[in-house]
């Protein structure tokens, strides 16, 4: 699929399936839709009238041309209350559209830039970032298991060529810039999809390191250390050796860095819940749902996802990525409840629960990052099932010690279109982890806020540094298609949150 840029006139332009976005509640078509209806003689307005479209999110209606004008089919799609129109807006609208143009097969798409959303105050190129996003998230289809046949289906009905139309010179540059910043964002997303849709057995840590071998292999500017079982024991990494004790394949630990051209920068350190299968460990999960459990690298796959683009993101930063990668198994030779581990920083962590893993391993990556010097840490996890009970499925936690932080990726967030809600970091629930026998506990006591005690836990091996966590043990996996730019399974979330985070950085 291609995705360019066309300096055109929407009613003279041949194309399959030209999509117009229409928002809720006109009274009358204006703009490029009143245009279309009046070169159809009105057949749009009273197919409107006949068929009810209102134009709310999510509403599509499709009208045949005739050849009255360059299209060979007309798709209003809904954009909702302008009031309420958001870059998500378009970037779900653009999404919808595929997916309509995917049943119909048709195989040329375009979309309108200019005035159909002249009230919008987005600019440009954020337009079309947003649209090339909807465009390749949307069209995603896993199919890397599947067999010839259904490959070859899919790459039948998918759209060769998506152009987006521009009203001029100007706003064809920023278009194209646009689109290019769409493209490489998608990308890294469904890079992500990949991973984390791979069945476990599959996806091993010593996969997750070929995939970091490839990545730092191909850039100059990244550089790739792994260490093994025995390097992770030299260096201390107890708690994230424990939960590794378990299984039969290797654990590895994955540090890639990222140098920018500029000398002394600001060393960012991004780092991923890498646990390749959940099973629980001895505390062993129940066998319903339990598949869902190889999306527990779904933070790492985010952190490599990003490296994936780095070299063409060009951040001004250093930045680091961190994943312990291991399985969670039960075994003979598993961590038990009540075992003790050391973390690098020398904490002493009581394991009472053996699926409350993540925040073990998680404990030595963060203290690999803060002895190594980082300025700034995030950390992605699927960390609990209590912050899917606090927000439900497509919001992720945000937790951090720093305000600024916190906000800086709020922001970026907003600004990817995922959804991030900061949660309280309540010093009051501190005690509820501590151990009588170690440091510290890894489940908390009693019930609820179990999201925020696993986020003081992880607070645990961060000390001063600035450091935010997303939970995204709700929104890493699509079990409902609630956005149409989101398929069904591994949703890439984070990634692009990340990838403006980085960009926002100076
Ligand atoms: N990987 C899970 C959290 C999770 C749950 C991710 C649902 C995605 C969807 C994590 O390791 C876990 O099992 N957490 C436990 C912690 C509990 C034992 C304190 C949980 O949330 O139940
Ligand atoms: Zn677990
Ligand atoms: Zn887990």
């Amino acid at each position: 699929m291609t995705i360019r840029v066309l300096k055109s006139d929407p009613l003279k332009h041949s194309t399959d399936l030209l999509a117009v976005a229409v928002f809720e509640g006109e009274k009358k078509l204006r703009g490029l839709a009143a245009e279309i209806d009046k070169s159809l003689g009105g057949i749009l307005s009273s197919l409107i009238q006949d068929e009810g479209f209102k134009g709310k999110e999510r509403e599509t209606l499709l009208a045949q041309t005739h050849g009255r004008i360059g299209a060979k089919r007309v798709l209003f799609v809904g954009l909702g209350k302008e009031k309420n129109f958001t870059t998500d807006s378009a970037r779900q609208a653009a999404a919808l559209t595929v997916k309509r143009a995917h049943e119909y097969a048709a195989k040329s798409v375009s979309f309108s830039v200019g005035k159909a959303l002249r009230a919008s105050a987005m600019r440009f190129n954020e337009r079309a970032r947003a649209i090339t996003e909807g465009v390749l998230l949307g069209s995603y289809h896993y199919t890397t298991y599947h067999g010839q046949e259904t490959k070859d289906e899919h790459e039948k009905r998918r759209a060769e060529e998506v152009i987006l139309l521009a009203p001029d010179a100007l706003s064809t540059k920023q278009i194209e810039a646009g689109i290019a910043e769409g493209q490489l964002n998608a990308e890294a997303a469904i890079f992500a999809r990949d991973l984390v849709n791979a069945p476990a057995s599959d996806m091993t840590p010593q996969h997750l390191v070929d995939v970091a071998k490839d990545i730092a292999g191909k850039s100059k500017r990244i550089s790739l250390e792994v260490f093994d079982e025995k390097e992770a024991r030299k260096r201390g990494m107890g708690a994230f050796l424990a939960v590794a004790k378990g299984s039969d394949i290797p654990p590895y630990f994955i540090h890639l860095t990222y140098k920018p051209k500029a000398k002394k920068t600001k060393k960012v350190f991004l780092v991923g819940k890498g646990i390749t299968f959940d099973s629980g460990g001895l505390s062993l999960k129940p066998s319903k749902n339990m598949e869902s459990m190889k999306n527990d690298m779904a933070g790492g796959a985010a952190v490599l996802a990003v490296f994936y683009k780095l070299d063409e993101l060009q951040p001004k930063v250093e930045v680091h990525g961190v994943i312990p990668c291991t399985e969670n198994m039960p075994s003979g030779r598993a961590v038990k409840p009540g075992d003790i581990a050391r973390a690098m920083n020398g904490k002493t962590i009581e394991i009472l629960n053996t699926d409350a893993e993540g925040r073990v391993a998680l404990a030595d990556a963060l203290s690999f990052a803060v002895k190594e010097g980082a300025d700034t840490i995030v950390d992605l996890a699927t960390l609990t099932g209590s912050c899917i009970e606090a927000l439900g499925e497509e919001v992720a936690g945000l937790f951090g010690n720093s305000r600024q932080l916190t906000k800086q990726l709020t922001t970026a967030a907003e600004n990817a279109g995922e959804y991030v809600w900061e949660m309280p970091m309540v010093k009051e629930y501190q005690p509820l982890i501590k151990s009588k026998v170690a440091d510290i506990k890894n489940i908390g006591d009693g019930r609820g806020a179990g999201s925020i005690t696993a986020a003081l836990f992880l607070k645990e091996f961060i000390g001063e540094t600035p450091w935010a966590h997303l939970d995204i043990a709700g929104p890493a996996w699509a079990e409902k298609e609630t956005f149409p730019s989101v398929p069904l399974g591994a949703t890439g979330f984070g990634v692009r949150t990340l990838i403006m985070f980085l960009k926002s950085l100076r």
